[in-house]
């Protein structure tokens, strides 16, 4: 246990804008300081620091405390983690108190993951210094790839022997369980067998914001042709490949004062532009760039410049790279290296200034990139000229700022000598059909939200055995208005809009409740007088008492764009809406046969001649003929009400 006083020292010397901004680059604002979110992908800042109170609060998240749950918080720590991570940062002597043995078992799984890990990391580098095969094999390699000793040391690099239990060995004397060892992915287990992951390796180890190493990468060195080039950690309680950008310890410091970040492939490449004087650089470490990723790094910057191999593969992983950024809200500028070099091998070609001078000049924005990519094909080909224009555009869609895209559009219209207003419309036509695409899966929804209400509540009461026949079919009447008014301004088959099909299958209804017949007849006025039949327009044309009976079941979250009429988009996926509408009529339909059925057995017992019976039960074997059919139609058992049955 850390003592109290240890804490309250702690707590002392917290500076909560300092303990933040390790984390968030953070704007000034009046007394305050104010940042996109850590914890949410947001694009308007709602994160504020109050230096006064020594707080912080996220409105987006609702997270908020001081500088200790800060950490907890942004680093995933537990509050011993925090409080020592925090007595690190301000030079606060950590003083325990007497742990007991429950204590020591109680330390977080977590915590002794990071501590192992630690201790892993610790062993490469002795080895790698120390050791005499370290040394002469991996120390060497280092030296010939121009590594020195301050690289080494700012990345932690190590070096694995090529023995298969050395590392587990060591750990084990140094008193950690195999079990923790292979929860860090240190170890591998298989068949009884136990034996270190990484072995005969250089190894880049991967620290997260906060410094703490959460996972290796261990580099090959001979030219075996059946081993990986590396042999990376597996996931683990603390390493979550996705969220996390080699080098961004590193560099977190420099990119805040050139307020941009070099986006590469690689661990080796991360190291060559360091080398190079470059220290604002970052990998996504052999992944497709992650959406976490980019948020990662928009707390640091928003402006990202990728920077990758000049062959096919780089090209294609920068292309990818563009648009990933592009819609995480970045700006995404574009560096490409001569055909068949990466940093490592131009870094070292040119120079460190000429290499920088390089990339200086060799700096395009996105759609420039795009362009030279092209030029040669487009300029000769209308069609390629075509595919360029409304490959660009739909990057340039990507943008979640129509500010920006506005500003890209010009140059693109400029660039490609389009006028702008072409570009414009092409951004429509791709902004549409995405919100076709969303109206579609809403309108889905809504009809199953419709549908799956009505049926639960038709199934509770029914299932209780008390509904009467008048209930159930007030019920089902009730369903088919619902039905009526969210549904029926939209199309349920190509000729057909929804109310039209209502209207037709239910042209013989009397309606038993009043307001509901009311409804009903509203409908057709307005539909006769072309109105339209959108449930807010409709609550508007019809009484007031009407409208507040309707509006306790509208679905208020649906609503039909002006936008799609004015472009005459025409929604599909009628499906839903066919679906529902024949549902509720199906049920509206059994509703009334239950209710003939009803009337008809009352006849029967109230029938004084032999005759008069009869007559009435072919009838009632008639009606129940439909009953059943309607019934499996609506694929589900009608339950007879038995208060009937137990009247006869
Ligand atoms: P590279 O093959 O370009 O490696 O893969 P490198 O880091 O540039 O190494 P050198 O310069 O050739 O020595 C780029 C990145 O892809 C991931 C690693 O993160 C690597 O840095 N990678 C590659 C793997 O994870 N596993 C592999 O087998 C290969
Ligand atoms: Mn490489």
């Amino acid at each position: 246990m850390i003592s109290r006083q240890t804490i309250d020292e702690i707590r002392n010397r917290i500076d909560i804008v300092d303990v933040v901004s390790d984390f968030v680059s953070l704007k000034r604002s009046g007394q305050n300081y104010k940042a996109l979110s850590p914890f949410t992908n947001e694009k308007t800042p709602s994160f504020y620091v109050v230096p006064s109170k020594g707080i912080f609060k996220d409105f987006s998240s609702g997270k908020g405390g001081d500088g200790i749950t800060f950490v907890m918080e942004h680093e995933g720590m537990s509050y011993v983690e925090a409080l020592k991570y925090l007595a690190k940062k301000y030079g606060v002597e950590i003083r325990e108190d007497d742990r007991t043995p429950e204590d020591l078992a109680a330390q977080s799984e977590r915590d002794s993951l990071y501590i192992v890990m630690q201790f892993a990391k610790d062993y490469f580098k002795e080895t790698l210094h120390e050791h005499d095969e370290g040394k002469s094999i991996g120390l060497s390699y280092f030296r010939e790839r121009g590594f020195n000793d301050r690289i080494l040391e700012k990345f932690e690099l190590g070096y694995s022997l090529n023995e298969w239990r050395h590392l587990h060995d060591a750990a084990l004397k140094r008193g950690f369980s195999e079990a923790v060892l292979e929860k860090a992915g240190l170890i591998i287990k298989k068949e009884e067998k136990v034996y270190d992951r990484f072995r005969g390796r250089v190894i880049f180890p991967v620290h997260n914001l906060s410094g703490k190493v959460v996972a290796f990468g261990a580099r090959i060195l001979t030219k075996e042709k059946d081993q990986p080039k590396y042999i990376n950690s597996p996931e683990t309680d603390i390493y979550h490949k996705s969220q996390v950008l080699y080098g961004l310890y590193q560099a977190k410091n420099e990119i805040r004062k050139y307020d941009f970040c070099y986006l590469v492939e690689g661990y080796t490449d991360v190291i060559s532009l360091h080398l190079s004087g470059i220290e604002n650089v970052v990998a996504s470490s052999g992944t497709a760039l992650t959406e976490e990723q980019i948020r990662l790094m928009r707390r640091f910057t928003e402006n990202v410049t990728v920077l990758f191999d000049g062959d096919a593969a780089g090209i294609k992983a920068a292309l990818r790279g563009i648009d990933l950024v592009l819609k995480g809200g970045l700006n995404v500028r574009v560096v490409l290296l001569p055909d068949g070099e990466d940093p490592d091998s131009y870094s070292k070609k040119l120079g460190s200034s000429k290499f920088q001078e390089y990339l200086k000049a060799h700096t395009k924005d996105f759609i420039s990139f795009k362009i030279e990519l092209y030029s040669a094909d487009a300029a000769k080909d209308p069609i390629k000229k075509a595919e360029l224009i409304r490959d660009i555009v739909t990057s340039i869609t990507a943008i979640p700022d129509p500010l920006k895209r506005t500003v890209y559009l010009q140059e693109c219209s400029k660039k490609l000598e389009v006028p702008l207003s072409i570009l414009s419309i092409e951004v429509k036509k791709i902004l549409l059909a995405g919100k076709v695409n969303e109206a579609k899966a809403d309108q889905r929804r809504v009809a199953e939200d419709v549908l799956s209400t009505s049926l639960a509540e038709v199934h509770t009461l029914s299932k209780s055995f008390l509904l009467s026949v008048e209930e159930s079919l007030s019920l089902f009447e009730k369903e088919f208005i619902k039905v009526l008014i969210n549904l029926g301004h939209l199309k349920a088959s190509d000729d057909e809009y929804a109310y039209e099909y209502l209207f037709r299958e239910s042209q013989d209804v009397d309606f038993q409740v009043p307001i509901h017949q009311e409804i009903v007849d509203h409908y057709k006025v307005e539909v006769t007088k072309g109105n339209s039949m959108k449930p807010d327009t409709f609550l508007k044309a019809i009484p007031q008492e009407d409208a507040s009976y309707i509006s306790g079941f509208l679905v208020q979250k649906y609503y039909i764009s002006e936008g799609w009429k004015k472009h005459h988009i025409y929604i599909g996926d009628e499906y839903a809406v066919e679906h529902s509408a024949h549902k509720v009529i199906m049920q509206l339909k059994l509703g009334i046969v239950l209710k003939m059925v009803n009337d008809n057995l009352q006849k029967i017992k109230e029938a004084t001649t032999k005759k008069e019976q009869d007559e009435l039960l072919v009838i009632q074997t008639r009606i129940d003929g439909f009953k059943n059919a309607i019934a499996s139609e609506l694929g589900r058992i009608v339950l007879p009400n038995l208060k009937q049955f137990q009247d006869q």
